[in-house]
């Protein structure tokens, strides 16, 4: 047996100090108390006191050189370009929000689809139609009979882990996962898998890889990152856009290769509180050590673009930071390629709107991503700004310049078209067993054992197995954010062809060795295992929808823990598999576990756990664990930003923490457990807020069927509905009822929930809505709103007069008394649909913001008590 470094502390129970790594654990982790410089600064959030020191940023050595012959041509074609074909160049809408035609008459110089969106809004495109709609929108672009212009446009996409967008890709493990294996080699190959599989769909360019380096975990979108350390990030950043890009001066964007997005600049994982999209504090050198190195990493390796980030420096947003996107990235470190916006990102900047932004062109923005239908006038503006001289004539020369140098480092011009590429037709390559096979070795490298009492693991396979939890037959739980939807919620394991859940792993492994499995949700066993393995963790998320308040898993009612502790009580060993996207505060769950295994966000290959888990039959084992924590794993709920290197360093466990099968375990079963109160009141329930919440999914109805959303689109004879944007992406829904036949969208869950309680407490139904001016509401046709208690079980109110005395095209809230819906033949005892709106008048309605609240002290706007 091994003892790791730190294995002679003293855990004393529920006083475990873990300040004492700092002491015990050199040389291993080196340098707790160092680097001082790095500890936040307290300059307040002003856009006038942001630090400007150009001198901290070097000059990059870049592996891609400025090509004499590529600059002639981009000169020269830039002369014959006019005013309105070079603003196309720089903007890129969304393939929701443009068709071909569009292309042909615009002629815009790229376009996206955001994470779940597909050709013909089909979640279950074939690779076929992927290309397909790459060829249309590269000839279109290519035919000059409208525009006058030539260019080919190029396809960007979110291939975050593996082409995650495409029913049938190889999913790999989320980035915290790979940060895991510390394997810059394997990243690199991962990278030019997906380069590969992207290249099947005639897609050109990718956003990836994300390089924020996340001190604060409650960040939804901490699974995003490899680490909350710069060293990983470096390294990685400069693999993967290796992978990506090819080589400089080797394979550099030849016909297996796509353009590579180092994002999102800059300071996008340092954010006050973790919040997504909000406030970097941070002083000009932490945001060089910490923040810059993925940037230093994948420029130099030759990355040919940038994505500008959401967040604000000292109080200004970076889309309009010209002093970050020009002088420093561009000017300092000799940054030639362009700078895409994020998301509409620009129109958060003072002063602007997703229509008009000049202050980002200014800033040093070259290309809008403007999803949304805000493309048009943004377009229009932007050639009228130019016209008055608001924006340079020169500035636009430099933005277009850097995506005509760009395209023709590519080779766009002389590629064959999407549909002719070398890879193009080859299916085959989406999901190959050889690509599936590196995604397999990431997993196994990825799995961090955090504790292993008695050395339970490895299990042998020739025994009672019981396998329980939520994740563990789940492969849209395991593959997290960012697969295929945007959320990664509403997957089946159908929707993963080729893929296996964590429980196939296991199933193939126990049967293979003559052992027995049995699969229960709940851990309700007819056999009495002989040990039981728990799957288990956090339901998938994005971005802002996942930033969290604290670290605690499972708040509130903790039914994963009442299965461990439902096992152990019946005598049985407990190995706890713990799905997440980011350490979290398991210490309860750790307690109730013999062996714990953070698994992270594996993806598509879920087989590859088991190679780890079991010993083969002569005990021998084929897999050690040999993952280490990227991030530090903290020792209470509050411990939310706790990073190596910090100046009182006290995690669960340390940053490079990962026992390995012949470690003796140091985790007791007695950490401290804080007692979360329950809250004596009621409190509000909340159906929609940023995502729709679980248990809730959105049905549409017609006179003759019902379907399930499952993407961000969906219709059917009476209703269109679709996701919009009110505050940040996809908080809001906007329903469109053709008035054809009764349409219906309701909020429905498997099972019913009682609200009597709620009904007693004079609660309401609340929600924030907004109407067009098209809508003449009269009340006769009606819009109601229904609670469905089951079956033929309702309650319908009308709410079309509340509703008219409204303003249109504005977000307004509307309060409706739990009573009402009672007093209209509800039984609140078993709501099986909370919220649904019925209308058979041709109606265009956007909401979001829908919950229970409980007796609030003004009244409801709807009133039946
Ligand atoms: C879109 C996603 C997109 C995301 C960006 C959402 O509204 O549907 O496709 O990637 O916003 O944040
Ligand atoms: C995200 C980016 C992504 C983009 C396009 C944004 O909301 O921040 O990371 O590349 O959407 O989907």
């Amino acid at each position: 047996m091994r003892n790791i470094d730190f294995m002679n502390i003293q855990f004393k129970s529920n006083s475990f100090t873990t300040g004492m790594f700092c002491l015990l654990i050199t040389p291993l982790f080196v340098g707790c108390n160092v680097n001082k410089s790095l500890s936040e600064p307290s300059i307040k959030p002003d856009e006038t006191t942001a630090p400007a020191n150009i001198e901290i940023w070097p000059t990059l050595d870049i592996a891609v050189k400025k090509d004499n012959v590529i600059e002639a041509k981009v000169a020269s074609l830039l002369a014959t370009m006019t005013l309105e074909q070079k603003v196309a160049q720089m903007i890129q809408p969304e393939i929701r929000d443009i068709n071909v035609e569009d292309m042909r008459k615009y002629g815009f110089g790229s376009y996206l689809n955001g994470g779940g969106a597909f050709p013909n809004n089909d979640k279950h495109s074939t690779p076929s139609d992927w290309v397909n709609l790459a060829e249309d929108m590269y000839q279109a672009s290519i035919d000059d009979s409208l525009d006058g212009n030539k260019i080919p446009t190029m396809w960007g996409t979110d291939a975050v882990h593996g082409h995650n967008n495409v029913i049938g890709a190889t999913l790999f493990p989320h980035n915290i996962a790979l940060g895991a294996t510390n394997n810059p080699k394997l990243i690199e190959k991962i990278a030019a898998i997906t380069a590969t599989e992207v290249m099947v769909t005639g897609i050109d360019w990718v956003f990836a890889p994300t390089v924020a380096v996340i001190r604060d975990d409650r960040w939804g979108r901490t699974y995003e990152g490899y680490s909350e350390d710069p060293e990983i990030v470096r390294e990685y950043s400069s693999a993967i856009v290796k992978g990506l890009q090819g080589a400089a001066n080797k394979d550099f964007l030849g016909d297996k290769r796509v353009i590579s997005t180092v994002k999102h600049f800059l300071g996008d994982g340092g954010t006050e509180g973790g919040d997504d999209q909000g406030n970097n504090l941070s002083s000009e050198q932490a945001l060089f050590e910490l923040h810059g190195q993925g940037y230093v990493g994948g420029l130099t390796a030759g990355a040919q673009s940038v994505m500008a980030s959401f967040n604000s420096w000292h109080g200004k947003k970076n889309h309009g930071n010209k002093y970050l996107l020009t002088d420093l990235l561009k000017e300092k470190m000799g940054f030639d390629g362009f700078v895409v916006g994020d998301w509409n990102g620009h129109g958060q900047v003072k002063g602007c709107s997703n229509e008009s932004c000049p202050q980002a062109i200014n800033a040093g923005l070259d290309i809008f991503m403007v999803p949304t239908d805000a493309w048009k006038p943004l377009y229009e503006n932007t050639i009228v700004q130019v016209k008055s001289g608001e924006i340079s004539k020169a500035r636009i020369d430099d933005a277009v310049s850097r995506i005509l140098r760009v395209k023709f480092r590519a080779g766009l011009f002389n590629k064959p078209s999407p549909i002719n590429r070398t890879l193009s037709s080859k299916i085959e390559l989406i999901g190959a067993v050889e690509h599936r096979e590196v995604a397999r070795q990431a997993v196994r490298e990825s799995l961090v054992l955090l504790k292993n009492k008695d050395n339970l693991l490895p299990l042998s396979a020739n025994q009672q197995i019981l396998v329980a939890g939520d994740g563990a037959n789940n492969i849209g739980k395991q593959s997290g954010g960012w697969t295929i939807t945007w959320q990664g919620t509403n997957n089946f394991n159908e929707d993963f062809p080729g893929g296996s859940s964590i429980y196939d792993g296991i199933k193939q492994q126990v049967t293979a060795q003559g052992g027995n499995v049995e699969l229960d949700v709940d851990g309700n066993y007819q056999i009495r295992p002989d040990v039981a393995i728990v799957v288990f963790g956090e339901e998938p998320y994005a971005e802002g929808v996942g930033d969290l308040e604290n670290l605690e898993y499972q708040q509130g009612v903790k039914q994963d823990l009442a299965l461990l502790k439902r096992l152990k009580a019946d005598g049985i060993q407990v190995v706890s598999l713990f799905i997440s996207g980011r350490p979290m505060w398991v210490n309860a769950e750790l307690n109730a576990s013999d062996a714990f295994v953070a698994v992270w966000l594996p993806g598509s290959e879920g087989v590859a756990v088991a190679d780890v888990l079991f010993s083969n039959s002569n005990g021998s084992t084929n897999y050690d664990f040999t993952g280490k924590l990227s991030y530090s794993w903290p020792s209470s709920a509050d411990q939310t930003n706790v990073n190596r290197f910090d100046d009182d360093y006290q995690p669960l466990l340390p940053y490079g923490f990962g026992l390995s099968y012949d470690d003796v375990n140091i985790l007791p079963d007695d950490l401290e457990v804080m007692n979360v109160k329950a809250s004596e009141s009621l409190q509000s329930i909340t159906l929609f807020e940023s995502s729709i919440k679980a248990p809730w999914k959105v049905m549409i109805s017609d006179a003759d069927s019902s379907s399930i959303m499952t993407s961000s689109v969906i219709e059917n004879k009476a209703v269109y509905v679709r996701t919009i944007d009110r505050s940040v992406q996809e908080d809001a829904r906007r329903a469109i009822f053709n008035g054809k036949e009764n349409g219906k969208i309701a909020f429905i869950s498997n099972y019913a929930t009682d609200l009597t309680q709620y009904n007693k407490a004079n609660s309401r139904l609340e929600f924030t809505v907004r109407l067009t001016e098209l809508n003449q509401l009269s009340e006769q046709q009606g819009l109601y709103l229904s609670m469905t208690c089951g079956e033929s079980c309702q309650g319908k109110v009308n709410i079309t007069k509340q509703l008219s005395l409204f303003e249109v095209n504005q977000w307004q809230t509307l309060s409706i008394d739990l009573q009402c819906f009672e007093n209209a033949g509800a039984n609140v005892s078993k709501i099986t649909s909370p919220f649904s709106l019925t209308t058979s008048t041709p109606l265009t309605i956007d909401f979001t913001n829908v919950y229970i609240r409980p007796n609030k002290v003004d009244k409801a706007l709807i009133t039946c008590q």
